[in-house]
């Protein structure tokens, strides 16, 4: 383990920070690869010759650093790490890094189903990275969930996601086509969620390089209108969820009035469109008859 002076190590963080970059995603690499954080730091510097361990040498932490700065990478994956919740995710460019708004469908979630000790039968449609799945099987012990994805990769990552942080065995992944893997549970589920790709084309075309060129296309592009797979979830969620049964899903911020009308059309009650922390209408939820 390298030792430095905290004198140097501010040096070094302010020699960085100098070549670009944002002071957060400085704090989350020395975090998460050099091993220290802002607060370990914070009661280091009373004594700027204090001396402290580093998990890597500052050269290696400057190679990512670097690698980030040129060449737009999302800092998540060239940690390989991110933090959703209280979870620690493993993460590659394999899976969407999972998004600080979409925590809150875990709250919607816990609002429906206050009761902790319930044995809710949940469905997520395109996990990615499990982020999601993850937070309701470790908040519902006695739940069980199926956690789906088209994406082989992404069904692996999310499974090692799962063993890391649980205990517990309550959660099963499937790969295939939306409610496809879920042919054997029609007419049973309490609960169904997705955060779909539901960016439209031309909005895509124009993502930010560090999202266009690193994440995963098919966890953003939701068809010429944004919609294509949020119709095909809604139009069959009626087969899968049981009498009452939820549907709670995330769509782009203007897509809430649309997608309120698609669960009406297809006969779901008490449908709400749910803002994010930012008053955005973010997500939109029923209940099936
Ligand atoms: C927006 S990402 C959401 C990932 C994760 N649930 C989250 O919130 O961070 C959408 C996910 O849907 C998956 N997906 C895309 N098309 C799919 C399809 N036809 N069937 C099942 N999953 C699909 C993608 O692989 C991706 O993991």
């Amino acid at each position: 383990m390298p030792s430095i002076s905290v004198k140097e190590f501010l040096y070094w963080k302010k020699k960085q920070l100098f070549k670009g970059g944002d002071h957060e995603s400085l704090s989350f690499l020395l975090d998460c690869v050099g091993g220290i954080t802002n607060s370990d730091l914070n009661l280091l510097v009373t004594n700027p010759d204090n001396k402290f361990n580093l998990k890597k040498n500052l050269d290696f932490l400057e190679s990512i650093w670097e690698n980030h700065l040129f060449s737009s990478s999302p800092i998540q994956y060239l940690c390989g790490v991110v933090f959703w919740r209280d979870l620690r995710l493993n993460v590659t460019n394999k899976v969407l890094i999972p998004r600080p708004e979409t925590e809150l469908i875990v709250d919607i979630v816990f609002k429906i189903f206050e009761k902790k000790s319930q044995k809710i039968f949940f469905a997520e449609l395109g996990t990615g990275s499990g982020a999601i799945s993850i937070a309701l099987a470790l908040a519902y012990p006695l739940c069980n969930g199926i956690a789906t994805d088209i994406n082989q990769d992404a069904l692996e990552i999310a499974t090692k996601n799962y063993i890391n942080s649980s205990k517990y065995s309550n959660l099963k992944f499937y790969c295939g086509h939306w409610w496809n893997p879920l042919e054997n549970y029609k007419g049973k589920l309490d609960l169904a969620i997705s955060n779909p790709p539901y960016i439209p084309r031309e909005t895509y075309e124009k993502l930010p390089k560090e999202v266009k060129n690193f994440e995963p296309k098919t966890a953003l592009l939701g068809g010429e209108d944004g919609l294509e797979h949020i119709k095909e979830i809604i139009q069959k969620a009626p087969l899968f969820l049981r009498e009452n049964g939820w549907l709670i899903l995330e769509n782009h911020f203007d897509q809430g009035e649309k997608v309120k009308q698609l669960f009406i059309k297809n006969k779901f009650k008490s449908v709400e469109i749910v803002n994010d922390l930012s008053g955005v209408g973010r997500f939109t939820i029923g209940r099936y008859k």
